[in-house]
This record gives C-alpha cells, structure tokens and sequence, in this order.
C-alpha cells in the first residue's frame, strides 16, 4: 500500500536504513509483534497476510498455544485469516524473546493499565524493552505502539535500547531505530478496520520516522508522519481524552434531562446531529468501559503533575464519568421501591458484561461496577446476561466470584424485578425482554422502537430516569 502522507524531503538515510527500507518495499522483512491481544494480534495477521514473515512473542503461553494451533481468541480477527497466514507459513507465535533476533520491525503492543492510585504503569513496557534489548541488532526498527504519556518512547524505552546499542556500537537513527505509532484500532468496528484507518507515527529521528512510516504503510492505506514520538503520544491521548470530555458533557446534560423531565436526551442529540458542521454526536451511558477511556486521561494528568499543572478537563470528566454507574443504582433502587418487594429479595438481571455492543471485551465495564454498587446496596440476587460473555470475574463486598450468564428466555426474564440494559448488543430479543419484564432500568435507549411495551421503562436521559 502507499505511504501517502510523507514529506516531500526525506533526510539523508544511512546505508542501513537504506537497506531496511528495500527489505520492507520487497516484503523480505522479518516482523515481529510483542504482546498479542486486541492490538497485537490483528497487526501481526495484517503482516502475515501483507506477506511478510511474522513472529508473535506473548509471555501467555496459553496465548502462544492457541495460536500456534490455529486457535483464535480475538474477535476482531477472522478465523479464515488467522487459519490462512498459519496455513501459507507466514506466522508463527512464541513466548521466547530469543526469537526476536530474527526480526527487522518489532511493534511492542503490550497493556497500559493504571494502578489502584491511577497512576501509570509502565511496567509492561518497561520488561518488553528489557527482554528485546539483548537481541537488539543493526538494521533493526522498534515501533511502540502502546498508549501511554508523551516522552515514553524517549525517556523510557530509548535508554534501555541505547544501552544494548553502545556495547555493539550500534547508533540510533543511523544504524537502529525508534519511533510510536499510537493504535486506532476499534474493536467491533466493522467498517474502520487496520488497513483503512490512518495512523500517527513520530520517530525519535526523521530517519526513524522514515523508516517507521514506510513499514506502517505496508499494511495502512494513510501514514500521517510528526515531527517526535512525544507529539504521537499526545495525539492519541488527545483522541481519547476528546471522547471522555464529551461522553461526560452528554452524560451531565442527561441527568439535567432527568431532573427536569419531558426532554429527552436521546431526541436531542438526535437533532444536534442533524447539523453537518461542528458537531458530532456523543451519547449518554451507564459510565465508561473499556481498555482505553477510563485509564488513558490518567497518564495525561500523571505527566502534567510532574509540571505543576492540572488537567482540569480531564478531572472534571472523569468525576462525571465515574459517577454513571451510581446514579443508575439509584435508578434500580426506585425501580424497586417502586414495586411490593423488599430491597434484599429484590432479584435485578443485568443486561450486557461487555462494555460496549456487540464485542465480547469486559475490561472495565461499567456491569463489574454496577455488580459491586449493588451488591454494596444491599442486594443479593444480581445476575447477567450477555451472549458474547458466558462467564464473568465480578468482585462483591471484596469477594471475588465467577458469574455465567443467564440464559436470555420470558421464564428467566420474569422472573426478575429490575432488568438495568447495560450494553444495547444488537441480538437482545428487545420485543420478548420488554413485553415479559416488569421494570426495565434503560441505559442506552435501546428500547426506543418497541412499540406498546408491558414493562415499566425508565431511560437514562430520557427526562424521567
Ligand atoms: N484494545 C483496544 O481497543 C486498544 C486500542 C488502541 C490502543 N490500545 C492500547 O494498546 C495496548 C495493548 O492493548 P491490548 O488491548 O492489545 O491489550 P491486551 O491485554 O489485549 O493484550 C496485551 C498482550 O500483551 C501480552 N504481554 C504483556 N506483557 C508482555 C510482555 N512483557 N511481553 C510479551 N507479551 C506481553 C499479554 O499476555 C497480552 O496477550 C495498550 O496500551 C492499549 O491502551 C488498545
């Protein structure tokens, strides 16, 4: 594919980068991918299938296992096309750091997580680089790709590498490269897949920009080339940040909604989109989920502390955010107040343990809060059903426990007196949910087009939550 956004000047490159480059642009590279989850794997099976040969390191041997044996974990991967570069002898996956001497590229795409005090953990990033630091060699390119704080790539990985390149005289930009190209991947996302989503690199030189930015465009339609790794790192910060920000301007404006009633929230963004220029529409929920939304706004406001400044933007979303899931515990408390049964023999089923529709990823769903809040309330009986998640790890009154979801049948719907819809997957049989239940605690206005209901509906945002 063609890198479609380079300078028109390429700075004056090494004999070796020289050399990476025609190794890219004949696909003779060997590439290599460090940590194979939501982002790691589909690259890899993108490389594989561009022709190159791919080696996947995961320190999850079962990961490593599965894959090897054709087994996908990934939904966002096709079967066919993991089956495919396994069959063609294009991929193979290990949990040996040995074997990423092989490798020309290597993407490190391991976890970001926060801690319990939210701040960054780095640790992840930290042991990737370590354990690739011995098998560092001339002509070899390292793409971070995981989200983190501006100056990681630079202050964090580069040192460790520098290291291992002074015993072998090796320099950086002439002989070896750097560079962070943030992830866009969106699980889920049916029509913005790997090849047709643009992507950011910054190299810690021009050189490594070059060179990075023709190895993203082996598999990426659009490369969009800046001046440093720190302004890619603050770019993908921005895009989730932005998200975070408006979801928690949305999600304000429907509790407003709620307290004055008769203005439904839903109707009005509706309405605010039908307008082409200078808005897009965000949309209230029951508190943010995910790998990326929730924690990515923290390395933001970790690094900015070290400066003395307050990120007060990402504060105040984060305050709004956060407080979702306890006001639709308030919801099923009236919900249930609001029938002749007591609190505790109360029985709620929730609806969805993903975080968002249709995908099968729970990191951080706001079902894991709601269970806890729950549970914390007072109530015993809290089920879930989600066709994508048969079993959960839930944490109540400090006790960790396994759920599996219930089978979505009218029995097992009537027998609940709250149902909270979590997570507006598309297969919910929302005509049988809605005429078999008796109150439904409506997050995301799913139940908008069902016609006559017998259920009791309250919708988040839709002026009487
Ligand atoms: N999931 C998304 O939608 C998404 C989107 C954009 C960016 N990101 C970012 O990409 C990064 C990876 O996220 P993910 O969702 O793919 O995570 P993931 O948890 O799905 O996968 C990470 C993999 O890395 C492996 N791993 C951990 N430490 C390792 C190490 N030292 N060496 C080798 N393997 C190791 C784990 O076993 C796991 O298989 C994170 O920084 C995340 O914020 C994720």
């Amino acid at each position: 594919m063609d890198v479609t956004t380079m300078t028109p000047e390429s700075a004056a490159l090494s004999p070796v980068a020289e050399r990476l480059k025609a190794k890219l642009s004949d696909r003779s590279a060997w590439i290599g991918v460090v940590g194979l989850g939501y982002v790691g794997l589909p690259l890899a099976v993108e490389f594989g299938a561009a022709g190159f040969r791919t080696l996947g390191i995961d320190l999850n041997a079962e990961r490593v296992r599965a894959l090897n044996a054709g087994k996908n974990y990934i939904q966002d991967v096709p079967d066919e096309a993991l089956a495919r570069v396994a069959r063609a002898g294009v991929f193979r996956a290990s949990d040996r750091f040995d074997d990423a001497a092989e490798a020309d590229v290597v993407f490190i795409c391991v976890p970001t997580p926060v801690n319990p005090n939210k701040d960054p953990d780095t640790s992840y990033i930290r042991s990737a680089a370590e354990a690739l630091a011995p098998h560092l060699h001339e002509g070899q390119l390292i793409i971070l790709k995981s989200t983190t704080y501006p100056g990681t790539t630079e202050e964090l990985v580069r040192p460790i590498l520098d290291e291992a390149a002074r015993e072998l005289g090796l320099t950086l930009g002439k002989d070896y490269f750097l560079a962070f190209s943030p992830e866009r991947i969106d699980p889920g996302n049916a029509q913005f897949t790997t090849a047709n989503t643009p992507v950011v690199v910054g190299g810690v030189t021009e050189a490594c920009t070059d060179v990075a930015a023709l190895a993203m465009g082996q598999v990426v339609a659009q490369v969009h080339r800046v001046t440093s790794p720190k302004v890619a790192e603050m770019e993908k910060l921005l895009e989730n940040i932005f998200r975070s920000v408006n979801i928690a301007l949305v999600n304000e404006l429907a509790r407003l909604c709620d307290r004055v009633g008769g203005i439904s929230m839903w109707e009005v963004v509706e309405a605010a989109a039908t307008k082409p220029f200078g808005y897009m529409p965000f949309y209230p929920g029951p508190g943010l989920g995910g790998h990326c939304i929730p924690i990515d706004p923290y390395y933001l406001s970790w690094m900015a502390r070290k400066y003395d400044f307050e990120t007060n933007f990402i504060t105040l979303s984060a305050r709004v955010n956060e407080e979702m899931p306890h006001y639709v515990v308030d919801a099923v408390m009236q919900a249930v107040a609001a029938q002749p049964v007591r609190l505790r023999e109360a029985k709620v089923l929730i609806l969805g343990a993903a975080f968002k529709k249709n995908v099968d990823d729970t990191r951080h769903s706001p079902t894991l809060k709601l269970m806890e809040l729950l549970g914390a309330a007072g109530f015993d009986a809290v089920d879930y059903s989600d066709p994508f998640v048969p079993s959960l790890a839930v944490s109540i009154g400090g006790q960790a426990l396994r759920r599996e979801s219930v089978p979505l049948t009218p029995e097992t719907v009537r027998a609940y007196d709250v149902v909270v819809l979590v997570t507006d997957h598309a297969d919910y049989p929302y005509e049988m949910i809605a005429r078999e239940a008796k109150w439904i605690v409506d997050t995301r206005n799913a139940f908008a087009h069902v016609r006559e209901p017998s259920a009791t509906i309250r919708v988040l945002g839709g002026g009487h939550f």
